[in-house]
């Protein structure tokens, strides 16, 4: 079995409290030993075991592979006229995403995952090793079905979003699409996914069609996630936590009953400020919730929409800037966070026995990613033990 030593780490984000200080397990002066596609050591670099290959970090930092739980990537076209619009004072409305319905709908499978291809490895040089992909750009069973499998081809994380937006044949028979989903759209879809998502939101899909969506796809061995309190206050985050959904993503409109649910919960709040920045939304109290005990994941939610971005350094920096979170939190939440949100404990973390996915920064510690907002510092990326992403040597 091959094996890698990363050593002279500066510093080393572990998320493990037992192997080094606060919640992020920080050590400096560290080393990490990977074997095929695990991590078997974690210690001081003076320590460190021999390896076939040795990566002398020269002091840079290196943390957990970012753990992406919420994007939308498969989809054609884009929307850069809708976001001009936008800029110069057009609100969002969930309506938008009939654009890129239409779109994606008469795009060949080939174009779908080549676009898919393209972002995921943008993805992958923004420090994501893990990257979950939901569908809901089709509405219709041929469309989700095509979209599943293409999103199959490059993640195990697939999210069956069945119920995005009632599609223009449906106009005004939100129920009617709501049964054929039930009836038709699960049914073919779920052996290919492993998540059911719902859009939960004025214009999109109300409490009860959202409700009737995702425990039809629990009764197909689905786990619920949801797409709630984006745009305003509304029953996406409740239905959520009495669902037992792994998260409910966006949280930006909340109330203090939601927090108080979400935090009595095992529900992750997936926030994504890369929404709310491109959509000049509200940010989501992300203090309030942190404060009041709920588990926050960090998300790029990249889409054609309302996030064209996959770089969750980006996020942490808003998510520091704007949702005053720590930059331990935010680094947190985008890693051990996502791995959370997809309940996942094989990845987030550096520890002996977890996949060998990491990082390595252009920088001496992991404070620099909100600290240098804008700033490639994204230097080297290992993912299962292998280097998929060498930026430019320094
Ligand atoms: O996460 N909110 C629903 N879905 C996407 C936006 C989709 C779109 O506008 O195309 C989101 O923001
Ligand atoms: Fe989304």
């Amino acid at each position: 079995m091959p094996s890698t030593a990363l050593t002279a780490i500066g510093t080393l984000v572990t998320n493990d409290p037992a192997l080094g200080d606060g919640p992020l397990g920080l050590r400096r002066d560290a080393a990490v030993v990977f074997e095929d596609e695990t991590v078997v050591w974690v210690g001081d670099s003076a320590a460190a075991p021999a390896a076939d290959t040795g990566v002398d970090l020269g002091g840079r930092a290196v943390l957990p592979g970012f753990v992406e739980s919420h994007a939308h990537l498969v989809f054609a076209g884009d929307r850069a006229e809708e976001f001009a619009a936008r800029m110069a004072g057009r609100p969002y409305a969930a309506g938008g995403i009939r654009t890129t319905i239409a779109a994606t709908r008469a795009a060949s499978d080939d174009a779908l995952a080549a676009n898919l291809a393209r972002l995921f490895d943008e993805s992958v040089r923004a420090g994501s090793t893990t990257v979950e992909c939901k569908s809901g750009y089709g509405q219709t069973v041929a469309d989700e079905l095509r979209s599943v499998r293409i999103a199959g081809r490059f993640t195990g994380e697939v999210t069956l979003l069945a119920a995005h937006v009632p599609p223009p044949e449906y106009a005004g028979r939100a129920d009617d699409y709501v049964a054929m989903v039930i009836a038709e759209m699960i049914p073919r879809c779920a052996p290919h996914a492993r998540w059911i998502d719902v859009f939960c939101e004025q214009g999109a899909f109300d409490r009860d069609q959202a409700h009737a969506v995702l425990s039809a796809g629990i009764e197909h061995g689905l786990v619920p996630r949801v797409h709630g309190n984006q745009l305003h206050q509304g029953p996406g985050v409740r239905l959520a936590v009495e669902l037992g959904a792994a998260s409910v993503d966006h949280v930006a409109h909340v109330s203090p009953a939601d927090i108080d649910a979400l935090a009595g919960s095992d529900t992750v709040a997936t926030l994504l400020p890369g929404a709310d920045f491109c959509t000049r939304n509200s940010y989501p109290p992300a203090r309030a919730l942190i404060d009041a005990g709920v588990t926050v994941a960090l998300g790029a939610d990249c889409n054609p929409g309302t996030s064209y971005t996959t770089s969750l350094p980006f996020c942490i920096a808003l998510a520091v800037r704007e949702l005053h979170m720590t930059p331990d939190e935010a680094v947190w939440a985008a890693t051990a966070g996502g791995a959370k949100a997809l309940r996942r404990t094989d990845i987030g973390r550096l520890t002996p026995g977890a996949r060998a996915d990491a990082i390595a920064l252009g920088a001496p510690s992991h404070l620099h990613l909100a600290y240098r907002p804008g700033v490639p510092l994204i230097d080297r990326v290992w993912r299962a033990g292998a280097v998929v992403h060498a930026g430019l040597p320094r």
